[in-house]
């Protein structure tokens, strides 16, 4: 079994990424840790403890941190609602929360396994900073990092220049894709390119017709409405699934070797600007397979 952690700033997409996680037989998620991004830290770990709960699992939730390094945050609930999850709740767990703070907890785990645990950063990279400047000797006894984040070599969604969670927090992203860890990115161009749902893939979904497929479809609404709107097509751009169907099955996943720097103020903040190099510690998803990602998100929902 693989030992994950999941990094997660929990909105409509984040969700299903959790769902895919906790369905894998292959992954035993060791802990959710929350940060905020597309909605504060509060709703975040809210909208993980629901996620984990309609998965009928206990994974233990542990919260992070509560803005950027540097700056004040900025959320996305202009697309995923005030809720985070399409305004279909209110949503009210049953359980809490951990008291140990997400930061801790992802150094604990690392040290106490280490070379074991693989961590998927789907938000803001404020919690693995943290984690990395808090104790540096992790960076090198992580066994794997995937990181959702970026243009790639893409526009950007939240400005032209800038991928969300890189925007959020650029100082984070900066710290993270130069601390000399191997990161594995899976950024905004290749999400656009494999990692969306059209209308035929919504119609597949809707005939599986259970309690996390209909979660699953719902709390997509409220961003399909945004794309019908700015772009007049029956389209959503899932990031975080795609990331997560690349982490379960990597296999068919090209990746081109990087250098990142990222723009850290000014209109380009959050630019993640990519130098190829085969000495890159960054290794950018350049080619990912739609059918894993169809296929894993379908497999996960059942
Ligand atoms: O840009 C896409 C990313 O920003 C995804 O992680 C989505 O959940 C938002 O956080
Ligand atoms: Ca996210």
């Amino acid at each position: 079994m693989r030992k994950i952690i999941i990094d997660t700033d929990t909105a409509t997409d984040d969700a299903v990424a959790i769902i895919m996680a906790l369905k894998c037989s292959d992954f035993d998620v060791k802990a959710i840790t929350t940060v905020a991004g597309n909605v504060d830290l509060d709703l975040a770990t809210i909208n993980a403890l629901y996620t984990v709960e309609l998965c009928d699992k206990n994974t233990s939730i542990y919260k992070g941190s509560s803005g950027p390094l540097k700056r004040r945050l900025e959320t996305s609930k202009f697309f995923h609602g005030r809720d985070g999850l399409g305004d279909t709740g209110p949503y009210q767990p049953k359980r809490k929360e951990e008291k140990e703070n997400g930061v801790d907890k992802i150094i604990s785990l690392i040290n106490s396994d280490p070379n074991e645990i693989e961590i998927i950063a789907i938000g803001p990279l404020t919690n693995i900073a943290r984690a990395f400047m808090k104790d540096s000797s992790i960076i090198n006894k992580i066994k794997s990092l995937y990181v959702m984040g970026g243009i790639g070599e893409g526009k950007g969604n939240i400005t032209e220049h800038a991928e969300f969670n890189f925007w959020v927090d650029p100082d984070a992203a900066d710290i993270v894709l130069n601390s000399g860890a191997e990161v594995k990115v899976i950024a905004w161009d290749t999400t656009q390119l494999y990692g969306y749902l059209d209308k035929n893939n919504f119609d597949d979904l809707e005939k599986i017709n259970t309690s996390l497929s209909r979660f699953s479809i719902d709390i997509q609404q409220r961003g399909l409405e945004y794309y019908k709107v700015k772009y007049n097509e029956h389209k959503i751009d899932l990031a975080d699934p795609l990331a997560m169907a690349a982490m379960i099955d990597d296999s068919e996943t090209e990746y081109k070797s990087c250098n990142i720097k990222m723009i850290l103020s000014g209109e380009e903040r959050g630019k993640d600007i990519i130098s190829f190099s085969e000495e890159g510690k960054v290794k950018l998803a350049s080619k990912i397979s739609r059918n894993n990602f169809l296929n894993t998100l379908k497999n996960s929902l059942v």
